[in-house]
C-alpha cells in the first residue's frame, strides 16, 4: 500500500512539474512587449530609446503621428482665426493674445503640439538647445514654456503676425506652463483650470485664444472660463465631452484615432503571440476579415513603431465624432478560438485620472480585447511613480504578453528589468 501511494505521489509530482514547465515554456524575456501612448525616448532630447524598442523580436510601439497631428492642430487654429476675425481682438489692442496649456514638457506628443501651435501662429523661435538657427519643420521649434510673457520679451517665443480681413495683428503667447500637479502628475486638467483663473484674474482682457495640448486641460479651461467669456479654445484628442462641447462653442480638437491605436496595440500583441506576420489584420485582412485602410496608419519598420494618423474635428464635421468610444466596424470581427486561442495580457494605463486614456483609449481597448481573444488585466497607475505600476507586475510568468504605458518615457528599463 505504502509503495502504491509513493508511486502515485511520484506520478502526480511529475505531472504537476510538467504543467509548471508548460506554463513557463516561454521565458518572460521572449514574450511580446507592446509600448503604447508613451514612446520609449529621452524626455529631454526626444531621441528614441532603441534598447527598449528592440527589447526582443516581439517588441513594438503603438502611438500616433505626433508631428502630423501637431501641424494639423496649428493649421486648424489659424484657419479658425482667419474665418472669425470680427471681435477676436477682445480688448482692441491690436494683439491676438493666446495662452498655452502644456501637458508634459518631457513627452514627445506634448512637445510636438507646443511646437506645432507656435509655428502656425508665427510665435516660434529656433530651438537653440538643439543648435537650431532657423525653422524648417516643427522639429526645429523651441518648446520651452514661457511662464508669462505679457510684454513679448520672452526668449522662448517671438511675436508673430497675422492678417485677418485686411487688418494686421500681432500674435503673442501671453503665457504657457506645464500643467503638473503637486504630486507630479502631468497633463493635469484641474491644474489647467486653476491656471486660467490665475491668468484671467491678472490679464483676462488680453486673452483672445486658448490653446491646449489636450482636451482634458482644454475642457477644464473652457468650463472654468472661456465658455462664459466666449474665448475660442482648442484642444486635442477628440474625447466625447470635448466633441459635444463644440456645439457650445469649444472651437476644435484633433482626433488621434484612438480606435485605430487601441486595435493596433492589441493586434500587434495578438500577431506577436501567434508568431504571425506582424501586418496580419493590419495591411492584410486576418481570418475574420479585420483590416485597416492604409490612409489611417503608418509603420516604421526600422524603429518598430506603428502610428495612427490624425484628423481635425471642428464645427463643420464634429457630429460624426460624437462617440469617441464607438468600435470601428472595419476591424470588429470576432476571431475564432481555433485561429486565435485565448491569451493572457498584462496592460497598464499610467494615470487613472488621465481623460484621454480613461475616457477614450481604455473603452476602445475593451472593444477589441474580446474580439482578439485576449484576456486583458487592466492595471491603473497613479500617474506619478513607475513603482506604483511595476510593483503590480510581481509575477510576469502568469501572462503571455505585456502592453505598457509608462509614467515617464525614459523609464522603459524599470519594466523590462522585470522580464529579464
Ligand atoms: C494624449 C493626452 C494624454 C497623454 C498621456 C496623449 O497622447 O493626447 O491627452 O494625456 O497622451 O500620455
Ligand atoms: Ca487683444
Amino acid at each position: 500500500m505504502k509503495k502504491l501511494l509513493s508511486v502515485i505521489l511520484a506520478v502526480v509530482m511529475v505531472l504537476s512539474l510538467g504543467a509548471v514547465a508548460f506554463a513557463d515554456e516561454v521565458p518572460n524575456s521572449e514574450k511580446p512587449v507592446i509600448w503604447f501612448n508613451r514612446q520609449p525616448s529621452n524626455s529631454t532630447t526626444g531621441e528614441l530609446d532603441m534598447d527598449a524598442l528592440t527589447f526582443n523580436d516581439k517588441t513594438y510601439y503603438v502611438g500616433f503621428d505626433a508631428k502630423q497631428g501637431a501641424e494639423l492642430q496649428g493649421q486648424m487654429i489659424v484657419d479658425y482665426l482667419q474665418a472669425h476675425g470680427e471681435g477676436l481682438d477682445r480688448n482692441g489692442d491690436g494683439i491676438i493674445g493666446y495662452v498655452l496649456c502644456i501637458g508634459d514638457i518631457g513627452h514627445n506628443d506634448s512637445i510636438a503640439r507646443t511646437r506645432g501651435a507656435r509655428k502656425a501662429l508665427g510665435t516660434a523661435v529656433p530651438d537653440a538647445s538643439q543648435g537650431k538657427t532657423e525653422i524648417e519643420t516643427i522639429d526645429d521649434v523651441d518648446p520651452t514654456a514661457v511662464g508669462t510673457n505679457l510684454d513679448g520679451t520672452s526668449s522662448a517665443v517671438q511675436d508673430g503676425a497675422i492678417t485677418i480681413d485686411g487688418t494686421e495683428y500681432v500674435v503673442r503667447e501671453l503665457a504657457s506652463q506645464e500643467m503638473k500637479n503637486n504630486s507630479g502628475a502631468t497633463w493635469d486638467a484641474p491644474t489647467a483650470g486653476t491656471a486660467i483663473m490665475t491668468w484671467s484674474a491678472s490679464f483676462g482682457d488680453q486673452i483672445d485664444v486658448v490653446v491646449s495640448n489636450n482636451d482634458g486641460m482644454g475642457m477644464a479651461v473652457f468650463n472654468a472660463w472661456s465658455k462664459d467669456n466666449n474665448v475660442p479654445t482648442f484642444g486635442y484628442d477628440a474625447n466625447s465631452d470635448a466633441v459635444a462641447a463644440i456645439a457650445d462653442g469649444y472651437c476644435g480638437t484633433i482626433s488621434q484615432n484612438a480606435d485605430v491605436q487601441a486595435y493596433l496595440t492589441l493586434r500587434v500583441m495578438r500577431n506577436a503571440l501567434d508568431d504571425a506576420d506582424i501586418m496580419t489584420g493590419i495591411s492584410t485582412p486576418d481570418a475574420a476579415g479585420n483590416v485597416l485602410s492604409e490612409d489611417i496608419y503608418k509603420y516604421d519598420e526600422e524603429t518598430r513603431c506603428f502610428y495612427a494618423l490624425n484628423g481635425a474635428v471642428t464645427a463643420e464635421n464634429y457630429e460624426s465624432y460624437l462617440d469617441a468610444t464607438a468600435a470601428n466596424p472595419a476591424f470588429s470581427n470576432q476571431l475564432t478560438e481555433e485561429d486565435a486561442p485565448v491569451k493572457k495580457v498584462w496592460l497598464d494605463i499610467f494615470n487613472s485620472t488621465d481623460n484621454f486614456l480613461n475616457a477614450t483609449y481604455k473603452p476602445q481597448l475593451e472593444n477589441y480585447d474580446g474580439i482578439l481573444n485576449l484576456d486583458v488585466e487592466y492595471i491603473a497607475g497613479d500617474g506619478q511613480t513607475e513603482a506604483n505600476i511595476t510593483d503590480r507586475l510581481a509575477n510576469p510568468s502568469e501572462y503571455d504578453g505585456f502592453a505598457i504605458n509608462m509614467v515617464k518615457t525614459d523609464n522603459a528599463a524599470s519594466y523590462t528589468s522585470k522580464l529579464q
